[in-house]
Protein backbone atom coordinates (compact mmCIF):
# COMPACT_ATOMS: atom_id res chain seq x y z
CA UNK A 1 0.00 0.00 0.00
CA UNK A 2 1.24 3.72 -0.51
CA UNK A 3 2.31 5.59 1.93
CA UNK A 4 0.89 8.89 2.86
CA UNK A 5 1.74 11.97 2.44
CA UNK A 6 -0.19 14.38 4.63
CA UNK A 7 -1.00 17.95 3.74
CA UNK A 8 0.10 20.78 6.16
CA UNK A 9 -1.33 21.07 9.16
CA UNK A 10 -4.93 22.24 8.81
CA UNK A 11 -6.98 24.11 11.88
CA UNK A 12 -10.57 25.44 12.70
CA UNK A 13 -11.43 27.17 16.23
CA UNK A 14 -14.55 26.49 17.67
CA UNK A 15 -16.21 29.07 20.49
CA UNK A 16 -17.28 27.33 23.36
CA UNK A 17 -18.95 29.16 26.43
CA UNK A 18 -15.06 28.65 28.22
CA UNK A 19 -13.03 29.43 25.76
CA UNK A 20 -11.61 28.28 22.28
CA UNK A 21 -11.56 24.65 21.11
CA UNK A 22 -8.60 24.30 18.56
CA UNK A 23 -9.40 21.21 15.73
CA UNK A 24 -6.46 20.33 14.09
CA UNK A 25 -4.07 17.82 12.82
CA UNK A 26 -2.50 15.60 10.84
CA UNK A 27 -1.03 15.61 14.79
CA UNK A 28 3.00 14.04 14.92
CA UNK A 29 3.17 12.00 17.86
CA UNK A 30 5.73 14.41 19.37
CA UNK A 31 2.96 16.76 19.09
CA UNK A 32 0.59 14.42 21.13
CA UNK A 33 3.49 13.60 23.72
CA UNK A 34 3.39 16.84 24.82
CA UNK A 35 -0.43 17.34 25.41
CA UNK A 36 -2.18 15.70 28.32
CA UNK A 37 -5.68 13.53 27.66
CA UNK A 38 -9.17 14.65 29.02
CA UNK A 39 -10.39 12.18 31.62
CA UNK A 40 -13.67 11.80 30.29
CA UNK A 41 -12.57 10.14 26.78
CA UNK A 42 -13.75 6.88 28.05
CA UNK A 43 -15.75 5.70 25.53
CA UNK A 44 -13.29 3.20 23.23
CA UNK A 45 -10.98 2.37 26.50
CA UNK A 46 -9.48 4.25 29.49
CA UNK A 47 -8.20 7.94 28.93
CA UNK A 48 -4.43 6.87 28.77
CA UNK A 49 -4.79 3.54 26.50
CA UNK A 50 -6.46 5.64 24.25
CA UNK A 51 -3.80 8.04 23.97
CA UNK A 52 -1.27 5.72 23.78
CA UNK A 53 -3.19 4.44 20.40
CA UNK A 54 -3.30 7.61 19.35
CA UNK A 55 0.19 7.87 19.94
CA UNK A 56 0.54 4.19 17.93
CA UNK A 57 -1.38 5.57 14.66
CA UNK A 58 0.49 8.82 14.79
CA UNK A 59 3.84 6.36 14.32
CA UNK A 60 2.08 4.55 11.80
CA UNK A 61 3.29 5.36 8.05
CA UNK A 62 -0.48 5.74 6.94
CA UNK A 63 -1.99 6.77 10.21
CA UNK A 64 -3.52 10.33 10.38
CA UNK A 65 -4.36 11.39 13.90
CA UNK A 66 -6.89 14.56 14.39
CA UNK A 67 -7.61 16.24 17.53
CA UNK A 68 -9.83 19.32 19.55
CA UNK A 69 -7.70 21.02 21.54
CA UNK A 70 -8.13 23.09 24.86
CA UNK A 71 -5.62 24.69 26.09
CA UNK A 72 -2.92 21.97 26.27
CA UNK A 73 -5.62 18.90 26.73
CA UNK A 74 -6.98 16.81 24.00
CA UNK A 75 -10.87 16.71 24.40
CA UNK A 76 -11.88 15.01 21.42
CA UNK A 77 -9.89 13.03 18.23
CA UNK A 78 -10.42 11.64 15.04
CA UNK A 79 -8.22 8.11 13.61
CA UNK A 80 -7.22 7.25 10.13
CA UNK A 81 -5.31 4.12 9.53
CA UNK A 82 -5.61 1.09 7.40
CA UNK A 83 -8.00 -1.84 8.43
CA UNK A 84 -7.30 -4.69 9.89
CA UNK A 85 -5.41 -7.50 8.20
CA UNK A 86 -8.08 -9.79 9.28
CA UNK A 87 -10.61 -7.61 7.58
CA UNK A 88 -11.67 -8.22 4.56
CA UNK A 89 -11.49 -4.62 3.33
CA UNK A 90 -7.85 -4.72 4.02
CA UNK A 91 -7.53 -6.59 0.54
CA UNK A 92 -7.96 -3.14 -1.24
CA UNK A 93 -5.15 -1.44 -2.26
CA UNK A 94 -6.25 2.03 -1.91
CA UNK A 95 -8.43 1.80 1.35
CA UNK A 96 -8.38 3.52 4.75
CA UNK A 97 -10.68 3.11 7.87
CA UNK A 98 -11.51 5.80 9.79
CA UNK A 99 -10.86 4.01 13.28
CA UNK A 100 -12.52 6.20 15.74
CA UNK A 101 -14.06 9.73 16.37
CA UNK A 102 -14.93 10.61 20.49
CA UNK A 103 -15.47 13.63 21.97
CA UNK A 104 -15.43 14.38 25.73
CA UNK A 105 -18.18 14.24 27.55
CA UNK A 106 -17.80 17.84 28.95
CA UNK A 107 -17.32 18.86 25.32
CA UNK A 108 -20.21 17.78 23.48
CA UNK A 109 -22.94 19.08 20.86
CA UNK A 110 -20.75 22.30 19.95
CA UNK A 111 -20.00 21.12 16.95
CA UNK A 112 -16.36 19.42 18.03
CA UNK A 113 -17.33 16.08 15.73
CA UNK A 114 -18.67 17.59 13.26
CA UNK A 115 -15.51 19.92 12.59
CA UNK A 116 -12.66 17.03 13.71
CA UNK A 117 -14.61 15.38 10.32
CA UNK A 118 -14.80 18.71 8.06
CA UNK A 119 -11.09 19.41 9.13
CA UNK A 120 -9.60 15.97 8.25
CA UNK A 121 -11.58 15.67 5.30
CA UNK A 122 -10.30 19.28 4.11
CA UNK A 123 -6.90 17.30 3.55
CA UNK A 124 -6.44 16.81 -0.53
CA UNK A 125 -5.00 13.20 0.41
CA UNK A 126 -8.56 11.68 1.32
CA UNK A 127 -9.59 12.54 -2.39
CA UNK A 128 -7.29 9.55 -3.00
CA UNK A 129 -8.74 7.17 -0.81
CA UNK A 130 -12.18 5.00 -0.50
CA UNK A 131 -12.44 5.63 3.37
CA UNK A 132 -14.70 3.63 5.30
CA UNK A 133 -16.24 3.03 9.04
CA UNK A 134 -17.56 0.19 10.70
CA UNK A 135 -19.73 1.30 13.40
CA UNK A 136 -20.58 -1.50 15.89
CA UNK A 137 -23.46 -0.52 18.54
CA UNK A 138 -21.27 -1.90 21.19
CA UNK A 139 -19.07 1.34 20.79
CA UNK A 140 -21.76 4.01 20.82
CA UNK A 141 -22.50 6.14 23.75
CA UNK A 142 -25.88 4.99 24.54
CA UNK A 143 -25.34 5.22 28.51
CA UNK A 144 -24.95 9.48 28.38
CA UNK A 145 -26.40 10.14 24.59
CA UNK A 146 -29.94 10.01 25.75
CA UNK A 147 -30.43 7.72 22.18
CA UNK A 148 -31.68 4.34 21.86
CA UNK A 149 -30.18 1.80 19.81
CA UNK A 150 -31.47 3.03 16.80
CA UNK A 151 -31.77 7.02 16.93
CA UNK A 152 -27.91 6.52 17.74
CA UNK A 153 -27.33 4.99 14.48
CA UNK A 154 -29.13 7.92 12.71
CA UNK A 155 -27.29 10.59 14.70
CA UNK A 156 -23.99 8.78 12.87
CA UNK A 157 -25.54 8.56 10.04
CA UNK A 158 -26.18 11.98 9.64
CA UNK A 159 -22.93 13.24 11.61
CA UNK A 160 -20.82 10.99 8.90
CA UNK A 161 -22.78 12.28 5.76
CA UNK A 162 -21.43 15.91 6.75
CA UNK A 163 -18.57 15.06 4.80
CA UNK A 164 -20.03 12.20 2.22
CA UNK A 165 -20.43 9.01 3.53
CA UNK A 166 -23.03 7.11 2.47
CA UNK A 167 -24.48 3.65 4.42
CA UNK A 168 -23.85 0.58 2.36
CA UNK A 169 -25.05 -2.86 2.42
CA UNK A 170 -23.00 -5.49 2.90
CA UNK A 171 -22.40 -9.41 4.21
CA UNK A 172 -19.43 -8.55 6.24
CA UNK A 173 -20.62 -11.03 9.17
CA UNK A 174 -19.26 -8.45 11.88
CA UNK A 175 -22.16 -5.38 10.39
CA UNK A 176 -24.31 -8.34 10.24
CA UNK A 177 -24.38 -9.12 13.86
CA UNK A 178 -26.69 -6.32 14.84
CA UNK A 179 -29.55 -4.54 12.49
CA UNK A 180 -27.81 -1.25 14.21
CA UNK A 181 -24.47 -1.68 13.11
CA UNK A 182 -23.63 -0.08 9.67
CA UNK A 183 -20.76 0.39 6.90
CA UNK A 184 -20.67 3.66 5.89
CA UNK A 185 -18.52 4.53 2.92
CA UNK A 186 -16.67 7.56 1.16
CA UNK A 187 -15.26 7.63 -2.03
CA UNK A 188 -12.50 9.99 -2.67
CA UNK A 189 -13.22 12.43 -5.87
CA UNK A 190 -9.83 11.24 -7.14
CA UNK A 191 -10.39 7.26 -6.92
CA UNK A 192 -10.24 5.60 -10.34
CA UNK A 193 -13.15 3.47 -11.59
CA UNK A 194 -10.84 0.44 -10.81
CA UNK A 195 -11.02 0.89 -7.37
CA UNK A 196 -14.24 2.14 -6.64
CA UNK A 197 -14.96 -1.84 -8.43
CA UNK A 198 -12.40 -3.38 -6.69
CA UNK A 199 -14.60 -1.86 -3.56
CA UNK A 200 -17.21 -3.00 -5.23
CA UNK A 201 -16.56 -6.35 -4.86
CA UNK A 202 -15.46 -6.44 -1.63
CA UNK A 203 -19.05 -5.28 -0.51
CA UNK A 204 -20.58 -8.63 -0.90
CA UNK A 205 -18.74 -12.36 -0.74
CA UNK A 206 -20.66 -14.79 1.38
CA UNK A 207 -23.56 -14.92 -0.97
CA UNK A 208 -25.12 -13.36 -4.30
CA UNK A 209 -27.95 -11.68 -3.16
CA UNK A 210 -27.97 -8.23 -1.92
C1 LIG B 1 -20.52 11.04 18.09
C2 LIG B 1 -19.74 12.18 18.76
C3 LIG B 1 -18.29 12.12 18.28
C4 LIG B 1 -20.37 13.50 18.34
O1 LIG B 1 -19.56 14.54 18.87
P1 LIG B 1 -20.14 16.02 19.11
O2 LIG B 1 -19.00 16.96 19.23
O3 LIG B 1 -21.12 16.02 20.23
O4 LIG B 1 -20.91 16.26 17.73
P2 LIG B 1 -21.53 17.62 17.20
O5 LIG B 1 -21.65 18.62 18.29
O6 LIG B 1 -20.78 18.01 15.99
O7 LIG B 1 -23.00 17.13 16.82
C5 LIG B 1 -23.46 17.06 15.46
C6 LIG B 1 -24.92 16.67 15.45
O8 LIG B 1 -25.11 15.30 15.82
C7 LIG B 1 -26.36 15.18 16.52
N1 LIG B 1 -26.11 14.71 17.89
C8 LIG B 1 -24.91 14.53 18.50
N2 LIG B 1 -25.09 14.02 19.74
C9 LIG B 1 -26.43 13.89 19.90
C10 LIG B 1 -27.25 13.43 20.97
N3 LIG B 1 -26.73 12.97 22.12
N4 LIG B 1 -28.59 13.46 20.79
C11 LIG B 1 -29.14 13.90 19.66
N5 LIG B 1 -28.41 14.36 18.59
C12 LIG B 1 -27.09 14.35 18.73
C13 LIG B 1 -27.01 16.55 16.52
O9 LIG B 1 -27.81 16.67 15.33
C14 LIG B 1 -25.79 17.44 16.43
O10 LIG B 1 -26.07 18.72 15.94
P3 LIG B 1 -26.71 19.82 16.96
O11 LIG B 1 -25.94 19.77 18.24
O12 LIG B 1 -26.52 21.10 16.19
O13 LIG B 1 -28.14 19.41 17.12
C15 LIG B 1 -19.82 12.08 20.31
O14 LIG B 1 -21.16 11.95 20.69
C16 LIG B 1 -19.04 10.93 20.88
O15 LIG B 1 -17.85 11.05 21.19
N6 LIG B 1 -19.69 9.77 21.05
C17 LIG B 1 -19.02 8.60 21.63
C18 LIG B 1 -18.13 7.92 20.62
C19 LIG B 1 -18.89 7.48 19.39
O16 LIG B 1 -20.04 7.06 19.42
N7 LIG B 1 -18.19 7.58 18.24
C20 LIG B 1 -18.77 7.17 16.96
C21 LIG B 1 -18.40 5.80 16.62
S1 LIG B 1 -16.67 5.68 16.16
Amino acid sequence: MATIQPAVQAGKEINIPTGIVFVEGPVKADVLANLSINQKLTNFRAPERQYESMIIVANLPEGMVYIARYGNEIVGYILFHYPSQYSRWNKHPRILELGAIEVSQDYKRHGIGTSLLKVAFENPVMEEFVVITTEFFWHWDLKNSGLDVMSYQRMLNKLFSVVDFRKRRTDDPDILEHPANMLMVRFGSMVSKAYVNAFEELIYQNSLVE
